[in-house]
């Protein structure tokens, strides 16, 4: 009897390594695709004239009557930032000079401190960076979404026009309109209780269209004189 391998036994060992080095290639722990960590994004809408209730020389003027983008933020299942996906990434607004125009009217600052390319710079920085998102992408979704959310149209289809209301009101109103909770952000200033941010859950489809999910968070500011039936300011205009 031959001190060899039989040509099956052969061909069976060479498969069994061939078949583990594929295993190795397309194992999960040597695999750079993983599941990311954004779980949903809060997009946050504010208000300019609860901002800059005063005129105050450290805001633009004139402010936006709209309502503004203050951010878009990644959040994990436990409501936390996720882990920054692309340190290298620098912002460079070369990289999105189309928008431009666009996020120049959506996405201002609001405070003389920063240029808008500083806020934008601030909160890729803080936010987008942890995205799922290039920044290019970053700034085309942020934008997509304010024209999903489209506060002053949607708003005003339920009755929420530039005015007081009381705060629950506001809330049911604003599920009427969107299908779940939004997050209420108040604020009490000179000119009394506004309405500072709206934040909304958003999550994108396979096909990369949001979607406004209800949003959990308890509202924040508003518990004090929402229990004696104030009403709150919904200010669009100076
Ligand atoms: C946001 O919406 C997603 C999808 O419905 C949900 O799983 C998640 O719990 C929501 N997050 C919060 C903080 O409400």
């Amino acid at each position: 009897m031959k001190h060899m391998l039989s040509p099956s036994l052969f061909s069976s060992a060479f498969f069994f390594i061939l078949l583990s080095y594929l295993c190795f290639l397309f194992s999960p722990t040597s695999n750079v695709v993983s599941q990311s960590p954004v779980a949903y994004y809060k997009f946050v809408l504010q208000w300019p004239r609860a901002v800059c209730p005063t005129f105050a020389s450290n805001c633009i003027s004139p402010l936006p009557n709209i309502p503004t983008i203050h951010g878009l933020w990644p959040e994990t299942v436990t409501g936390v930032t996720p882990p920054i996906r692309n340190p290298a990434e620098k912002f460079n607004k070369n990289k999105f000079l189309d928008l431009l125009p666009e996020l120049n009217i959506k996405w201002p600052t609001l405070l003389l401190r920063f240029t808008n390319q500083g806020f934008w710079l601030h909160e890729w920085g803080k936010h987008g960076k942890s995205s799922d998102f290039d920044q290019r992408q970053f700034f085309h979704k942020t934008l997509d979404v304010y024209s999903m959310i489209d506060p002053m149209n949607r708003m005003a289809h339920v009755g929420l026009h530039p005015g007081t209301y009381t705060l629950q009101t506001i809330n049911s109103r604003l599920i009427a309109e969107y299908g779940g909770k939004v997050q209420i952000i108040c604020i009490t200033n000179i000119l009394g209780f506004q309405v500072q941010e709206l934040r909304f859950n958003v999550t994108f489809d396979s096909a990369g269209q949001p979607q406004v999910h209800p949003f959990t968070p308890p509202d924040q500011g508003c518990q004090a004189a929402s229990t004696n039936g104030a009403r709150f300011w919904l200010r669009f205009l100076s």
